[in-house]
């Protein structure tokens, strides 16, 4: 008896390591996804499509690469290519649009249908890519219907139709709430890395990824990506920390709208903006940011001109004394953001977000001292690094 017991402790010991790794922490605290739920790699595409999205909780484990590509058929059509597809004088190729309405020149194309229609995910599900392994491509992920509890962890969304706009988004949150984007890569998509909106996103930590847009079609014309992050769902609360954001070329993020009554805090900390050929921040209104303690390094625009005249609220912690600024809200000093070989990151001290960050306090994850940020970053974002 006593050598079973035994057993099923090492036993036990050996499936917790094909669990969730670390624990959610900021907006996303208390995710539990899956749960204790036993660890399964699915045997086929068919499979793995029904256990993320029926209503078992599930720890989804992706111990290979899973390629959607060709298996919903391809369309040929006319897609609309303009200045930002043929991209004269440009580095690199653009991208043609997939939509109804041209003000260029209609241009037959052909892109595979499989990117372009996400999987639905549904509630209490952890999705784990085992060590470096774990890759799904040619299909992203939508949570919506209300689902929530949701972990999205060491996996490699790629290959999207990055030939075109509108090609497919890997990660899609509307209408869901309790989300964990952890240690993911993002490569070669056709249009967001990670889109939310209309409806709430809810709580959602996106931390630890890598968003790699080198591509050789972009409408920046500059082989980085520019479709990366936009954020524009009804309520949402986002921690945004430890991410690589690099060789993208804008909307890194964009956030906020006026089109619905959204409200959005954002608490951008720890992040590594790298060789940005375009805008990081780029700003609409009913959005409150935190940004602490990120570094910008070859970045042409941090902050857009347009966010500074959009009714957005920001506080990024200019100097050392905006730093202690935050101490009375929220019960510890703010880091200040680091910038290097960029434009302009104006010092934005807009009272009103230190306000919302205090009713936010205990969902306010610290800082590392931003000097450590980008080799840090670097080492630790992406799959295979946990
Ligand atoms: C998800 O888990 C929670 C907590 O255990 C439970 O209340 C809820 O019904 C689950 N949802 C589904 C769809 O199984």
């Amino acid at each position: 008896m006593k050598i079973v017991a035994l057993f099923s402790v090492l036993l036990a010991a050996t499936t917790a390591q094909a669990q969730v790794k670390g624990k959610p922490f900021g907006f996303a605290a208390g995710v539990t996804g899956g749960g204790n739920a036993k660890p399964a790699a699915p045997g086929s595409l068919q499979e793995l499509a029904q256990w993320l999205s029926d209503s078992v909780p599930r720890t989804i484990l992706i111990d290979r690469e899973w390629n959607f590509l060709g298996t919903e058929g391809k369309t040929s059509q006319k897609c609309c290519s303009t200045k930002t597809t043929t991209c004269e004088g440009g580095t690199s190729k653009g991208q043609a649009w997939i939509q109804d309405q041209c003000d260029g020149q209609w241009i037959p194309c052909t892109f595979d249908n499989a990117p372009r229609t996400p999987i639905d995910v549904g509630s209490n599900k952890s999705l784990l890519g085992v060590g470096t392994k774990g890759v799904i491509r040619g299909k992203g992920l939508r949570v919506t219907n209300g689902n929530k509890n949701v972990i999205i962890q060491n996996i490699h969304f790629t290959d999207l139709n990055p030939q075109y706009v509108w090609g497919g988004d890997a990660i899609t949150l509307t209408d869901c709430d309790q989300i964990w984007i952890d240690h993911n890569k993002f490569s070669l998509i056709g249009r967001e890395h990670i889109v939310s909106g209309w409806k709430p996103a809810g709580h959602v930590t996106i931390s630890n990824n890598d968003f790699d847009g080198r591509t050789p079609w972009s409408v920046g014309c500059n082989g980085k990506h520019y479709w990366t992050l936009l954020l524009i769902g009804e309520k949402d609360y986002y921690t945004f920390a430890g991410n690589w954001v690099h060789d993208v070329s804008g909307r890194a993020p964009h956030m906020g709208t006026s089109k619905t009554s959204s409200e959005n805090f954002f608490h951008g900390v720890n992040n590594y903006f790298q060789n940005i050929g375009g805008h990081a921040f780029d700003v609409d209104d009913n959005t409150w940011l935190l940004l602490e303690g990120n570094a910008f390094d070859s970045v042409t625009t941090p902050i857009t001109d347009t966010t500074l005249k959009s009714g957005a609220a920001v506080y990024n912690v200019p100097d050392p004394s905006a730093g202690s600024g935050c101490n009375q809200a929220i019960g510890r000093n703010c880091e200040v953001n680091q910038v290097s070989k960029s434009g302009q990151f104006p010092p934005l001290t807009e009272a009103s977000v230190l306000q919302k960050a205090g009713s936010y306090k205990s969902s306010l994850p610290p800082f590392t001292p931003v000097a450590d940020v980008p080799k840090s970053v670097m080492g630790y974002a992406g799959i295979g690094r946990i």
